[in-house]
């Protein structure tokens, strides 16, 4: 069964399009399991408590990187392998994409390094569709804000952190034309969510 990440940078809309289209596969009578990263397990979301504290401003950026990659194998080896292997549809809320592109493109550490290491992490599964929510990460930042304040701390790194990210995101898709959906993500959620719906239905006819 599908395995599909949902990704872009801060305020991108990739949640909400997420929650939008599990209610709609699950309403078309598809099984669906919808998780994140970090934290789409007890352990993980342990880690993603250390991760988003903003009092860890001083945490080291190859130990962030690390603990992502620890969160990623938890979930990958206790959730989302057995949800695949009930042939459910998987929904995941960033995925190694984004380890590309915050820790090696945003935070500057050895690309080969990362895609080693994650390739451990990740036990090898690829998703089978990625949808990239593009926006400016400006606007997304300032979406972010008006939703949590924005005080996280990824959100807190400063805007050339976040272009950097999105560049990346783009090179990524670039790159994996036939995994990677870049949908632009300006519009209302509706509108997006057209765009999401016929994504999916494209890579999987229901
Ligand atoms: P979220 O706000 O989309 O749940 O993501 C949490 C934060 O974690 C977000 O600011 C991006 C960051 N993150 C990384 O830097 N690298 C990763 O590999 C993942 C999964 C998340």
């Amino acid at each position: 069964m599908p395995f599909i990440t949902f990704e872009g940078v801060e305020g991108s809309g990739k949640s909400t399009q997420l929650a939008r289209a599990a209610v709609k596969l699950r309403e078309t009578g598809r099984e669906v399991f919808d998780t994140r990263e970090p934290g789409g397990t007890a352990i993980g979301r342990k880690i993603r408590e250390i991760l988003m504290d903003v009092s860890h401003a001083h945490l080291d950026p190859a130990a962030e990187w690390l603990l992502l990659e620890a969160d990623r194998r938890q979930h990958v080896v206790e959730a989302i392998r057995p949800a695949l292997a009930r042939g459910v549809f998987v929904l995941c809320d960033r995925y190694s994409d984004s380890t590309t592109a915050y820790q090696a493109a945003g935070r500057g550490l050895d690309a080969e390094g990362v895609e080693f290491v994650d390739a451990i992490a990740r036990d090898g599964l690829a998703p089978d569709l990625t949808l990239l929510y593009d926006v400016m990460p400006g606007e997304g930042l300032a979406r972010a804000r008006s939703r949590d304040g924005g005080t996280g701390r990824f959100e807190a790194a400063d805007a050339a952190f976040h272009e950097r990210v999105r560049l990346a995101y783009l090179e990524i898709a670039r790159r994996r034309p036939e995994r990677v959906r870049v949908l632009p993500a300006a519009g209302t959620p509706d509108e997006v969510f057209r765009s999401t719906w016929a994504a999916l239905t494209r890579a999987f006819p229901l």
